[in-house]
């Protein structure tokens, strides 16, 4: 026993883009099962994972889909963006390489994607907070340029995780 048929209201597909070894797939394991690896291997191809949940008594699955940073382990672009109605455009905010990449993560999200994706910029790591290369106010006017929500966070330490995704989630609702 114990089965029992779940209706599922919406589901919302929500991308995760961003440089090699920001942080993105320790981000997805936080938010999908709350684990975290500090071993973290390179993401190769394309991967997703699902969590359901309750917003405004709906039942939503959200379907997370993580890829590769480094350019020779891409899988088909288009195949990945599309139906995307959210994403997390993560950056590290000890590496400001990987900051200043995010406009063109940004322009290849926007050349792909829905015209009306909710987009969620995100700073991680922000447990190596005496390492950081990328000041809070660069990356709110960034944000506030381009009409992205900001966020700081760490996948290590769960700050801010649940919080980030719930934000796009609701948003889509
Ligand atoms: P690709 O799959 O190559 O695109 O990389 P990725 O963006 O998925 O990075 P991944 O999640 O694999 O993390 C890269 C490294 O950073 C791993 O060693 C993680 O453990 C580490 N890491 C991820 N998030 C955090 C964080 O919030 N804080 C700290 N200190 N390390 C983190
Ligand atoms: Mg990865």
């Amino acid at each position: 026993g114990g089965d029992f048929a779940q209706k599922v209201d919406y589901v919302f597909k929500v991308v995760l883009v961003g440089d090699s070894a920001v942080g993105k797939s320790q981000l997805l394991a936080r938010f999908a099962r709350n684990e975290f690896s500090l071993e973290s291997k390179a993401t190769i191809g394309v991967e997703f994972q699902t969590k359901t949940l309750i917003i405004d008594h709906k039942i939503v699955k959200a379907q997370i889909w993580d890829t590769a940073g480094q350019e020779r382990y891409r899988a088909v672009t288009s195949a990945y963006y599309r139906g995307a109605v959210g994403a997390m455009l993560v950056y590290d905010m000890t590496k400001r390489q990987s900051f200043d990449h995010m406009s063109r993560w940004l322009e290849e999200l926007r050349a792909h994607a829905d015209k009306n994706i909710v987009i969620m910029l995100i700073g991680n790591k922000c447990d190596l907070g005496t390492l950081r290369a990328v000041p809070t106010e660069d990356a709110q006017e960034f944000a506030e340029r381009e009409n992205l929500y900001f966020m700081e966070t760490s996948a290590l330490q769960a700050t801010n995780v649940e919080s980030a995704f719930m934000t796009v989630l609701s948003e889509l609702y």
